[in-house]
């Protein structure tokens, strides 16, 4: 019943950090696809309120830069998803309690749907969490609410990939 089990820890154990890419863009199919397979991930409440941003220009992407401390990878990541929650939704749902967490955890495993499948297809990826909300929110005028967690890095691997 189990017979890909090795290959299955294989596949997941291999997986990296990417913080250097080949300049190449991924097709919009696979940014969609990617996107889709985020959203599929365990929702408290079963709500709808995950969302992932293609982060699509320069200056957005300097915004990025900016609101992660300057981290290098993510000026040099062919693509960037920004994933957080709109809380207004979880807050409709559950008491002030719950809000933060709910919206943390639902962002996370958003992002880790997207780094396993993303590897799976041979994409790399860098999880980014040192963010500067303030700079974020307030840079890509981010509606009430919507609060983002983390910043996620895609790209093919280059063979000289290093760490930060
Ligand atoms: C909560 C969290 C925050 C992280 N923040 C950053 C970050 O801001 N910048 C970065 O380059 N990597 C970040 N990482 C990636 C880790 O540095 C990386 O996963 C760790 O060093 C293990 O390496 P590996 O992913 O190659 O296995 C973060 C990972 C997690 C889980």
């Amino acid at each position: 019943m189990w017979d890909n089990l090795y290959d299955v820890r294989d596949k997941f154990c291999s997986r990296k950090s990417v913080r250097n890419y080949l300049n190449v863009s991924l097709d919009q199919d696979v940014i969609k696809v990617l996107m889709e397979i985020g959203y599929s991930g365990p929702v408290s409440g079963g709500l709808r309120c995950v969302f992932i941003k293609e982060i699509s220009n320069s200056e957005e992407k300097y915004i990025c830069y900016k609101g992660t401390y300057y981290q290098k990878h993510v000026l040099r990541a062919p693509h960037i998803f920004l994933i957080g929650c709109n809380d207004s939704i979880i807050e409709e749902k559950y008491n002030g309690e719950f809000v933060n967490i709910f919206s943390c955890q639902n962002s996370v495993i958003a992002a880790q749907n997207i780094i396993i499948a993303a590897h799976e297809m041979g994409i790399g990826t860098c999880f980014v969490g040192a963010i500067r909300k303030d700079v974020i929110i307030d840079g890509l005028k981010l509606d009430k609410g919507y609060n983002p967690w983390c910043i996620l890095c895609l790209g093919i691997g280059r063979d000289d990939n290093i760490g930060i």
